[in-house]
């Protein structure tokens, strides 16, 4: 499903993009721009409420008005940079604590209290990234100064087919997001640090890996096995980026076939990551009430375990893991998106600096 957004055609970015550029290494750490990312549960922000959250190395302020409709916000004030997640939720705009001034949701200051008819009035001075919200989960778009209005966004068809249920679980590990993303173009992993789970015990503990690509990015498969285990994965570039992959179910876990994931990792800061996981299967009436029963009771348990040991074993790589590897066949999956990455940080890191 393609997605248009009622946001303005050009938005601000946010000040520190704006004003000194950022550095190739700091984009990376951080997140590349000109493209939308996952940012959080909706429930975050319930309506009529506002609160905190740090994206890509910046802070927002998630703020939603008391009809739902939901705005992301850079925070910091126009005025003099005060938090704006610190003032005043006024319905369709937030007054700041410092000194009263008020902007409405789509980062235009509405009214300076204290000097009525300010040249501030009327301007939009605060970064307002478009939002959507899909599958439970809220999307923004998040651009540099040249690239300010939104990427064309197809969302991932789990997510929006008739027909699929997708479930979200979402996570926030201490780990770079790119070592996040990383472990999902490593399906390797499956077979060793997931093998006491109950779908990754099978198959072999051997093979050879592909790159195969395709329209929208590309797949990393095992060239000898498929269907047994964490086989493979496809990365997509869809003006959001997000990793599909399936791994067998036996019977006992009901209906639907295959289990899906689609899979996002957004940067919070270079230390830390969001992660969404969208399990998702092809259920529909009874089998898709089936499918869910059972997810919440029996399936959701183990997938949180599964989790944990990705968490785990990412938390605990050093820093600056990937400065001294010895890497083999199975990681060209990998290296394909660290060198995708890296060079766009450097484009946008050029482009900025006008070079
Ligand atoms: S810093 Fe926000 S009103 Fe002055
Ligand atoms: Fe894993």
């Amino acid at each position: 499903m393609t997605v248009t957004t009622d946001s303005p055609v050009t938005t601000l970015t946010d000040a520190a993009t704006a004003g000194r550029g950022r550095s190739a290494d700091e984009i990376y750490a951080t997140g590349v721009r000109n493209q939308w990312y996952a940012v959080c549960p909706s429930g975050f922000v319930a309506p009529g409420a506002m609160r905190r959250i740090t994206r890509l190395g910046v802070d927002w302020l998630l703020f939603r008005q008391a009809n739902g409709k939901l705005h992301l916000l850079e925070d910091r004030c126009p005025h003099r940079g005060a938090r704006l997640s610190l003032g005043k939720h006024l319905g369709d705009r937030v007054a700041c604590w410092y000194h009263g001034v008020e902007v409405a949701g789509d980062g235009t200051v509405t009214s300076v209290p204290a000097l009525p008819g300010c040249n501030l009035e009327g301007k939009q001075l605060v970064a307002s990234p478009p939002v959507i919200e899909t599958a439970g989960a809220v999307l923004a778009y998040f651009g540099d100064a040249r690239h300010p209005a939104p990427a064309e966004l197809t969302l991932p068809e789990p997510l929006t087919d008739e027909g699929t249920e997708a479930i979200l679980c979402y996570a926030e590990w201490n780990v770079g997001w790119r070592y996040a993303l990383e472990n999902v173009l490593d399906p390797m992993h499956g077979a060793f640090l997931h093998h006491d789970s109950h779908t990754m015990a099978d198959g072999d503990t051997q093979a050879r890996f592909r790159i195969r690509e395709t329209e929208r990015g590309f797949f990393f498969e095992k060239t000898d096995q498929r269907g047994v285990n964490f086989d493979w994965v496809e990365l997509c570039r869809t003006g959001v980026d997000w990793m599909d992959l399936t791994i067998p179910y036996p019977p006992s876990a009901g209906p639907g076939g295959h289990f899906g994931i689609v899979g996002m990792a957004t940067p919070i800061d270079a230390d830390r990551c969001g992660v969404f996981f969208w399990r998702y299967r092809k259920v529909t009436g009874w089998q898709r009430d089936t499918w869910r029963f059972l997810y919440k009771t029996l399936i959701e348990e183990r997938h949180w375990n599964v989790l944990e040991q990705d968490r785990t074993m990412l938390e605990g790589l050093p820093r600056d893991a990937d400065q001294a590897e010895n890497l083999y066949q199975h990681d060209l999956g990998v290296v394909r998106v660290r060198r995708m990455y890296r060079a766009e940080a450097e484009k946008q890191a050029a482009a900025q600096s006008g070079s």
